[in-house]
């Protein structure tokens, strides 16, 4: 059995990775920059403490790793990084102490799509450091997922206010992914040959049918307003001259692939129907 890295481990895929990990009996080893946030089972993992952005602390991470898995990236951090010092640079930090402990395999996961998409800052940094990985003379495996569950909760929150908002006719298509269908294709990356994998989950639906099922959940009559491309391309502009590129990262990314049809290989079986239920009880037991 392969000794496995998990770099991310604490973020919404990561901790399905780290379970599915786990399951399959895997011996793996999580870093982690603050232990206070998830609570590991140290029976089942090998957890340390390093930050990524500081490459001194990742020292012997990699030793008798066989396998390097990183979903390390910004998503909705605002700790004032940019997707260069942590998709590019953090990843590399872990690139280079894999190649120094001879790693053998390294699978990171970038975005569907983002191999054409290099004009938008996200997926320029994370392609600069699949470059990274193709050069290192390693092995490798990139992973192309979707959007993922936890991102269509953006919709469950307008639909909670009222109003859900979609670009153009809300006619695009995507198939989202749940974290746990992901982290198995994740981990089968493992003994896969396969360089790169694009994957999405096992429902393609339009904007306008995933709005529908989020009001259903929540019981509300569906009121969808539609914003045009001009409208759209408007608020690009704007937002790209008048705000920091930190923030203007994150809007980019979003306006520009809500505004496409993003339909990748289906695979899995959690239903987004039965996700939003889940969140949607969850969060009244919170209230
Ligand atoms: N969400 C989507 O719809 C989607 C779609 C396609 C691809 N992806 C990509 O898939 C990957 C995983 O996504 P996710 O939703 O699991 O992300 P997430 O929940 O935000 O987790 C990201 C991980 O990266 C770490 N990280 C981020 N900034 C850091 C920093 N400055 N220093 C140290 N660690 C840092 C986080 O550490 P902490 O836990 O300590 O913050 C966390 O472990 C990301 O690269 C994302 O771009 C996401």
């Amino acid at each position: 059995m392969k000794n496995v890295l998990v770099a991310g481990a604490t973020g919404y895929l990561g901790r399905f990775i780290a379970n599915e990990l786990a399951e399959q009996s895997y011996v793996s080893r999580l870093i982690v920059r603050n232990s206070a946030k998830v609570e590991f089972d140290s029976n089942k993992h090998e957890v340390i403490k390093a930050n990524v952005t500081d490459a001194s602390s990742l020292t012997g991470c990699c030793d008798e790793i066989d396998v390097v898995i990183s979903t390390v990236g910004i998503t909705k951090q605002k700790d004032g990084f940019t997707y260069m010092d942590v998709d590019y640079n953090a990843n590399l930090n872990i690139l280079n102490e894999a190649k120094r402990s001879g790693v053998k395999k390294f699978i990171f996961v970038s975005a569907f799509k983002a191999d054409s998409l290099t004009h938008l800052k996200l997926c320029n940094a994370k392609e600069e450091f699949v470059e990274e990985i193709q050069n290192s003379g390693m092995d490798f495996c990139i992973i192309r997922p979707t959007g993922f569950f936890s991102d269509m909760t953006e919709f469950l929150k307008m639909a909670k206010k009222g109003t859900v908002h979609l670009f153009d006719d809300g006619n695009y298509k995507m198939n989202p992914i749940h974290g746990a269908d992901l982290a198995k294709v994740c981990v089968e990356a493992i003994e896969s040959e396969d360089k790169t994998i694009e994957v999405g989950g096992p429902e393609v639906f339009t904007h306008n049918q995933i709005a529908e099922i989020a009001f259903k959940v929540i019981k509300k009559k569906p009121k969808i307003r539609y914003i045009p491309e001009w409208m759209r391309k408007t608020f690009l502009g704007i937002t790209r001259t008048f705000t920091s590129s930190k923030a203007y990262g994150p809007i980019e990314f979003f306006f520009t692939v809500l505004a496409m049809d993003m339909i990748a290989p289906t695979h899995g079986k959690h239903t987004l129907e039965k996700y939003f239920l889940e969140v949607s009880k969850m969060k009244q037991k919170v209230q």
